[in-house]
């Protein structure tokens, strides 16, 4: 497995030629890391769901460089959803519609919906286009972490997750530091109205001021008959155990707001000013404190305003649960 971060015409090329190969290429998102497979290779996505360990009924999103690409994948899109899609597209946001034949059980789960996001990461956006050109379709990308552990934000974050796991034939592309750092809003378009899956960067809020669409936050997923992020007890965790707003003691981790002071005793992990810098600096902080193997953690949450829904939402996920 290389890292290339020198990003170049040629190189991305080479990593496109390199997806439709079969192989594995890890790529930067503007939320996190993703580790990118062909949507249409049945026998590359058995290995993606092997090397992260993740079981095979949990769906994956499909990556297209634009709208444009949509109804290849996707019928029966709503007119919300178009709405949504000119709107947030390429943005961290993914919608979940019905799916054409093109989607595969083999990547939705045996649902008969798939998820679609397009990012605006630059290496993203011309990774697909070139992957498009060379005759592909589209590209399922998970998180590139090992099931139900912390999403990588870096180029090294998924070297040290998945390095032991890669073939030598796949590729880390290196882009920095992803800017938003918690993972797409994802929004249920199967419905008469929409509903939102997994909060992220794109709020209700949001929609509802560019769109005068009112969005509910779903809460109780099991009506809905599809499988929803975060339905498992622990998801998006560190080895280390997370506690929200408890007691630090000596040698913990401590993540808080920078006008918030260090406990004595306590390890500063993160000191973000406002929430973005919080979406932004979290999980790179989880990570610290596993390679500075502390026991605990302690978290002082942000507040529920913008991008905090969406990371009170992966902390509660991550919490130490007895
Ligand atoms: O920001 C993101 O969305 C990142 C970047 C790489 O694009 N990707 C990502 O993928 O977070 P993943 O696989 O780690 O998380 C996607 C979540 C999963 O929990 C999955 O169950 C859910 O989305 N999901 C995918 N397709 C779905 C579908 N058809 N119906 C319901 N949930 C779906
Ligand atoms: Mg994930």
């Amino acid at each position: 497995m290389a890292i290339i971060s020198n990003c170049t015409t040629s190189t991305l090329k080479n990593a496109a030629k390199s997806l439709i190969s079969g192989n594995l290429v890890a790529f930067p998102t503007e939320t996190v890391y993703g580790l990118g497979v062909d949507a249409t290779n049945k026998a590359a996505i058995a290995k993606l769901y092997r090397v992260k360990g993740r079981p095979t009924d949990h769906p994956l999103i499909v990556h297209i460089s634009s709208m444009a690409n949509l109804d290849k994948w996707a019928r029966d899109i709503p007119e919300y959803a178009i709405k949504l899609a000119r709107t947030f597209w390429p943005g961290p946001m993914t919608l979940i519609l019905p799916r054409t034949d093109l989607a595969k059980d083999f990547i939705t789960g045996n649902q008969d919906n798939v998820g679609i996001r397009v990012s605006s990461h630059p290496f993203a956006l011309a990774l697909l286009k070139e992957f498009e050109a060379q005759g592909g379709l589209g590209v399922v990308a998970p998180s590139a972490n090992k099931f139900g552990k912390v999403s990588p934000t870096t180029a090294d974050a998924v070297s040290e997750e998945l390095s032991d796991f890669l073939s030598p034939t796949d590729l880390i592309l290196d882009g920095g530091t992803c800017r938003v750092g918690v993972e797409s809003t994802i929004i249920n378009c199967t419905q008469d109205s929409p509903t939102i899956l997994r909060p992220g960067a794109v709020t209700a809020e949001m929609i509802y001021q560019r769109l005068g669409i009112t969005i509910q936050l779903s809460i109780d997923e099991g009506n809905l008959k599809i499988k929803a992020p975060g339905l498992l007890q622990s998801h998006y965790a560190p080895a280390a155990r997370v506690f929200l707003l408890g007691d630090t003691q000596p040698g913990d981790g401590f993540i808080a707001y920078s006008s918030i002071p260090t406990p004595i005793g306590a390890i500063r992990l993160a000191s973000p000013k406002d929430n973005d810098e919080y979406a932004n600096q979290l999980y790179q902080a989880l990570r610290l404190a596993d390679s500075k193997r502390l026991q605990r953690v302690v978290v002082i949450p942000p507040i529920n305003e913008g991008i905090g829904f969406a990371i009170n939402d992966r902390l509660k996920k991550c919490e130490y649960k007895l």
